[in-house]
């Protein structure tokens, strides 16, 4: 049996276990087990009987829904290779666009204050300090394990020239987390967990990676509420919250943020696929004032989150210096519309 005969062959199997990636799989798998590169597979060739073994062992492992990061130790994420093992998330390494929306607000801003709430791997806290290597990024985690997978990515990233992060072991639904950064940050992003709880999955979601990382709550938006009650007491008028919420809040998002007057100017996006998969929407201004008597001077309150710098230094900003702020009143302005959905054919994902 040739190479390529080989990997045709895990392709059926692999997609029976529920993997949308087959064939990507089946070739990855292959490689791992040779010790080689992707492009390096000579589909032609004979393969030697412990790399046949290695593939066949790593193929059950895939088709019983062991993430392929897993097996391969690394996740690739918006051009970055992180470090993933059982007990953190598999950063989506197809929705890494996701970060696009926050690099671009940032876009004439000076060292810019970002925040990623639930950051596991540290993922979108990794990929938009290595784009704006002039901002202070904080990113909030509450488990263990996966606090861990950021930290050693943290550090990789530094090794590799990016500048430090700021990882906080915490709960982003706690009404004191990050409470010295209140209404300075320009831009939250988040992925937290938003499946509701009992929802039958593939294995790969529902057995092997943690609960906590995918399940919230009853109808799935337990953290996703605290995620938008952060963000509004971190944003700075004007600021932008990108939240990935998935398809199955599809419709509850529009309704959540229409219903909300902090925000405004919501957008919808959806993946290559045509699901719904996360949202933009700008901190508007209040009258009130969202920040009353918060901000960087106050000290922090007890209980608050451990705070570890990752390494690198953390540069501080001016608080006027960020010439994308809105003006009183600029965004409450504009009514918020709910927007629709783009349409866009859906297709499987891996031939
Ligand atoms: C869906 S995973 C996403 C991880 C990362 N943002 C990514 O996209 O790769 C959600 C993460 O949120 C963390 N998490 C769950 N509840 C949390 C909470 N209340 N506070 C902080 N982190 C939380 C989980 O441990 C998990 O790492």
């Amino acid at each position: 049996m040739t190479i390529g005969a080989l990997i045709d062959s895990a392709v059926g199997p692999i997609a029976e276990g529920l993997s949308p990636t087959p064939h990507r799989d089946a070739e990855e798998l292959y490689a791992l087990a040779a010790g080689i590169a992707v492009a390096d597979i000579d589909r032609d060739g004979e393969p030697d009987e412990k790399t046949a073994d290695e593939f066949r062992r790593l193929t059950g492992a895939r088709v019983s829904g062991v993430p392929m990061a897993y097996l391969t130790g690394v996740a690739p994420f918006a051009g970055l290779e992180l470090r993933v093992g059982a007990g953190v998330f598999v950063p989506r390494r197809d929705f890494g666009d996701v970060v696009e929306p926050a690099v671009a607000h940032l876009a004439g801003s000076t060292a810019p204050v970002v925040v990623d709430l639930c950051t596991g791997a540290g993922a979108h806290a990794l990929a938009i300090a290595h784009r704006r290597p002039d901002a202070e990024v904080h990113a909030v985690e509450i488990d263990e394990q996966a606090y861990g997978f950021a930290e050693r990515n943290a550090a990789d990233r530094v090794a590799a020239g990016d500048t430090g992060i700021n990882l906080h072991r915490g709960d982003v639904t706690s009404p004191g987390v990050l409470a010295e950064l209140a209404g300075s940050v320009d831009v939250v992003v988040s992925n937290p967990p938003f499946v509701p709880e009992r929802t039958p999955l593939p294995p790969e979601f529902g057995v092997h990676q943690p609960s906590i990382a995918i399940f919230a709550g009853a109808d799935g938006l337990r953290v996703i509420r605290g995620v938008i009650e952060t963000a509004a007491r971190l944003l700075r008028p004007g600021g932008l919250l990108v939240l990935e919420h998935g398809h199955l809040h599809g419709e509850t998002m529009p309704a959540l943020f229409a219903a909300d007057d902090r925000f405004a100017d919501l957008g919808l996006h959806a993946d290559q696929f045509g699901y719904p998969l996360y949202l933009v929407a700008t901190r508007a201004w209040s009258r009130a004032g969202p920040f009353a008597g918060g901000g960087r001077l106050r000290s922090r309150p007890p209980g608050d989150v451990r705070r570890r710098p990752a390494g690198g230094t953390v540069r501080r900003r001016s608080p006027s210096a960020d010439p994308g702020v809105r003006r009183p009143g600029s965004a409450t302005a504009r009514p918020l519309r709910r927007p629709a959905w783009p349409r866009r054919p859906r297709c499987a994902p891996d031939g």
